[in-house]
């Protein structure tokens, strides 16, 4: 778990590292049994939306919508949730970054059997720790037919300030059937983009469900702190992200609290999560925007747009230097609970496109399902070392822990193209069988995820 570090210096946490090799006792985390606080349900449909004015398509929905409906709670909130399965092939619900039970954690024949077709499946879960997170669809291709939303969990003493709070969910998006190339060519075809990726028939990019040429508009009034909870639904993009014109104060990554980190730009990888704040101190007419960074969509946007309230509207142009977020930068306010000092187990993973004629992606080069599960024992501290042999990003995720990599505290990461190496650490506390994967859903759907195993 995450303790505050107040709480953590006055904490006995078990000791790391013992000559039987380190695995100690830990309880499974219990199903819960309280009544709910919060129940909802979600019916995964077909239906038609219309991301502009004069586009409209069909494609997959949570109630109707997309992005699905917001779910938001109070942490420590036993959230229950009946999926509800109305398309025509079996699907789950994944709840990205909180470290729930086993059982509800939505991977299909790893953690349940996939929910069939007319049926429902009830997930119930204590939502905790706060943060900015999103559910989506764990089977296939269902994510970018736009089976997610939005999952606040409300924190009861935020370390900042603001005055409202808008959620931008970014996104890219697909017309037509989503599906995995049927050979090992070198993404051509009309994929172009990438060098050896695959690149998805975009439409264009998304924030809240809009194309870029019917931004939604963001209200705010001169003055206000604004708080922006970012998060990267998308399937396939690494975006650039800047609200022009005025600074960001980064204050969660991955829902997590950091001190507060001055910046113009992130980058944001599938499956990441940044909370910032911004104050409304520039008037005009500004934009939120996020663009790919390998590809040349047009930006994902959305309008902030305010006067000066003794109208004297000076806006200042955006400035020319760059100050675009690192993860170096990043400080958690709270310490991950058993990862100091050395690791009880490390994996070396390399990351690298499959070797064979269909297009694989590989951990160690194995392609799942037919890959071995990453075996380790309950109260371990366990380290990945991964290194990137592909001239693409991966951003990993791993299911059920936060893991801690530099100072920050997160569930996602970015391993940077043309031998990038990332190491993390984590906690072995929470007992079960949990999906390490890449979020790109295209390399995910290729391959490129392990089982992590208590045994
Ligand atoms: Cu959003 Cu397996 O992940
Ligand atoms: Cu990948």
């Amino acid at each position: 778990g995450i303790s505050t570090l107040g709480a953590l210096a006055g904490c006995a946490s078990p000791l790391p590292g013992t000559d039987d090799g380190g695995g100690r006792a830990v309880t499974p985390r219990p199903t819960v049994t309280a009544d709910p606080d919060t129940s909802v349900s979600l019916t995964a449909t077909s239906g038609t939306i219309r991301p502009a004015s004069d586009a409209s398509t069909t494609t997959w929905l949570y109630d109707g919508q997309y992005p699905g409906p917001e779910l938001r709670v109070q942490e420590g909130d036993v959230l229950s949730v009946e999926l509800a399965n109305d398309l025509q092939e079996e699907t789950t619900i994944h709840w990205h970054g909180i470290p729930v039970a086993n059982p509800v954690d939505g991977v299909p024949n790893v953690t349940q059997e996939p929910v069939a077709s007319g049926d429902t499946f009830t997930y119930k879960f204590r939502a905790e720790p706060a943060g900015t997170y999103f559910y989506h669809s764990h089977v296939g291709l269902q994510l970018d037919r736009g089976l997610l939303g939005p999952l606040i969990v409300e924190e009861r003493d935020p370390h900042v300030a603001y005055d409202h709070e808008y959620v931008v969910v970014l996104d890219d998006y697909l017309s037509r059937e989503p599906r995995l190339p049927s050979d090992g060519g070198m993404g051509g075809g009309g994929m172009g983009g990438m060098m050896g990726d695959v690149r998805p028939p975009y439409e264009g990019l998304l924030i809240n469900g809009q194309l870029p040429e019917n931004p939604p508009t963001f209200d705010v009034t001169e003055g206000d702190r604004v708080r922006f909870r970012f998060v990267n639904a998308s399937s396939a993009t690494v975006f650039g992200v800047r609200t022009a014109g005025h600074e960001m104060s980064v204050t969660h990554a991955d829902g997590q609290p950091v001190e507060p980190v001055e910046a113009d730009s992130f980058v944001f990888g599938a499956g990441e999560r940044y909370d910032v704040v911004v104050e409304a101190t520039n008037p005009g007419r500004w934009f939120v925007q996020a663009n790919a960074l390998d590809g040349n969509e047009p930006p994902a946007r959305a309008v902030v747009e305010y006067e000066s309230t003794d109208g004297s509207i000076t806006p200042q142009p955006p400035s020319s230097s760059s100050n675009r977020l690192q993860y170096g930068d990043l400080r958690a306010l709270s310490s991950l609970d058993g990862v100091s000092g050395d690791p009880d187990r490390t994996f070396d993973l390399t990351l690298s496109r499959g070797r064979n004629q269909s297009y694989t992606w590989t951990i160690d080069g194995q392609a799942y399902p037919d890959a071995d599960p990453l075996q380790i024992r309950p109260g371990e501290h366990v380290r990945i070392r991964m290194t990137n042999q592909s001239p693409v990003v991966h951003p990993m995720h791993l299911h059920g822990h936060f893991f801690q990599v530099g100072n920050a505290i997160k569930d996602t990461v970015i391993v940077p193209g043309h031998r990038g190496q990332v190491t993390l650490d984590f906690h072995a506390d929470n007992p079960g069988r949990w999906l390490f994967h890449c979020h790109n859903l295209y390399h995910l759907d290729a391959g490129m995820a392990r089982v992590v195993e208590y045994v």
